[in-house]
């Protein structure tokens, strides 16, 4: 995609190893003909210079609150309303505290308060600063507030570690940045439904039941089967409802999220911990099945470490794990009013997905494209398509929030008409 001519970008550079990669992410902006002007941290200047970033930028690097009095042109306000979105590159676990407590005691965060824009994290740091709780607090309230994360990704890091942290790729970043872009360029409402009364009306006091992120199937007690799915989406779709006014509870997987604040989260590991809690739930009024559930399981958990052999194949039974959408939608006592699965495709999406509304008796099937390249699984955004028996409609791409609010309000509708 290429960039329409003069999307003024407002790149602010937090103090990390991974500002480095910031300088490429800039030039790579500049390439698309985005305008680039930053704000750096005094600790970002540690490891970039001023003067690269305003070689590759073109333009002067702003750094002091207070020196910006002295260009009558360029006020804080002015910096950020001048900015079609504000880029936060790398965001450390500082500035992520600081923007979701809303302190500005320095020109960065003060721009970050004083906006009205979008605004795109790419988070950098340390594994434990990312998976520590505050941190993941802090960046539940973000997402909340509509603050678009594009990673962090899972890798080696500066300090010799490996995990969840590292900053993602200057060009994930740079497609994070066209795909906020084109789907507006104001801060979403935050998921408190204002201007949705209806749903709210519809949901109150319902409840609904989310699955989300991946489950892992024990091989012996160190492996597992697992896949990519980081929770986004699904913690979205419960975090929307109970913005809506519903009682929500939300079975999880393993991910790396902070429960939403306000939802009942239990925490499973395995598809059958996972059935035995969604069965213990109900009855609810909506259940959603957000989870990529792994189809098939060990047949046999070994009880120790497996040994390599050099003289034997390696070898594991696989047998298919119970199908918890299946079974919700054939149900006949206790049946969720809405029963909405989602298709997880990477070839022949319609039609693999027309193919489980059917086989899994649904109301609605939300189909999205899992192909590597689409970057669905584990990142910000998602572009859906939604298929019930009475048709289909496309989506365009959006944050996963943004699909979150919306499909919470067409299941308010969808129920409203069931009359139940
Ligand atoms: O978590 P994220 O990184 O944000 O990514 C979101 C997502 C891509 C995982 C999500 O949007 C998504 O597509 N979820 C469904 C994943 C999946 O398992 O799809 P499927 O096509 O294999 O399964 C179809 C449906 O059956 C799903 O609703 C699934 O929850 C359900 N299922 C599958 C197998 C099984 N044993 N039990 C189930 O209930």
């Amino acid at each position: 995609m290429t960039a329409i001519p003069e999307q003024r970008i407002l790149l602010i550079i937090g103090g990390g190893i991974a500002a480095y990669k910031t300088l490429d992410l800039i030039r790579r902006l500049r390439e698309r003909g985005f305008f680039v002007r930053a704000v750096m941290t005094e600790s970002a200047q540690r490891f970039v210079t001023k003067l690269a970033v305003e070689s590759l930028t073109g333009s002067r690097v702003f750094d002091d609150l207070f020196a910006l009095t002295e260009d009558s042109s360029m006020g804080h306000i002015e910096l950020s309303r001048d900015a079609d979105l504000l880029v936060v590159a790398p965001a450390t676990a500082d500035i992520i505290a600081k923007m979701a407590h809303g302190l500005a005691n320095d020109l960065a965060s003060t721009m970050l308060l004083a906006t009205d824009k979008k605004i795109l994290v790419a988070p950098a740091m340390n594994l434990r600063m990312w998976l520590h709780p505050a941190t993941q607090r802090n960046a539940a309230i973000l997402q909340n507030d509509g603050v678009v994360f594009a990673g962090p990704e899972n890798g080696g890091m500066a300090c010799g570690e490996y995990g969840p942290g590292r900053m993602s790729e200057p060009l994930a970043i740079l497609a994070a940045i066209e795909q906020v872009l084109a789907s507006g360029t104001r801060i979403p409402l935050p998921a408190d439904f204002s201007g949705n009364q209806e749903a709210a009306d519809v949901l109150a006091g319902r409840r609904v039941l989310v699955t989300s992120g991946p489950t892992r199937e024990p091989i012996d007690p160190v492996r597992y089967i697992a896949n990519r799915s980081s929770g986004k989406q699904g913690h979205a779709i419960a975090a929307a409802a109970a913005a809506a006014s519903a009682d929500v509870v939300l079975v999880s997987g393993p991910v790396a999220l902070a429960d939403p604040l306000g939802i009942r989260t239990i925490h499973v590991e395995t598809a059958r911990d996972m059935v035995r809690q969604v069965e213990a739930a109900l009855p609810v009024d909506i259940f959603v099945g957000v989870a990529a559930v792994a189809d098939w399981r060990v047949a046999e958990t070994a009880p120790e470490k497996i040994k390599k052999d050099p003289k034997q194949e390696a070898c594991l039974t696989l047998v298919e794990n119970p199908d918890i959408l299946a079974a919700l939608g054939r149900r006949s006592k206790d049946r969720p009013a809405l029963v909405v699965g989602f298709a997880a495709e990477s070839e022949e999406l319609v039609e693999n997905a027309q193919a489980k509304l059917t086989a899994k008796n649904c109301d609605m099937i939300v189909a999205n494209d899992v192909s590597r390249a689409s970057g669905v699984l584990g990142g910000e955004n998602n572009k859906v398509l939604i298929l019930t028996k009475n048709g289909k409609e496309s989506w365009p791409w959006m944050t996963k929030q943004e699909v979150a609010r919306r499909l919470v309000a067409r299941l308010a509708a969808m129920l409203a008409e069931t009359g139940r």
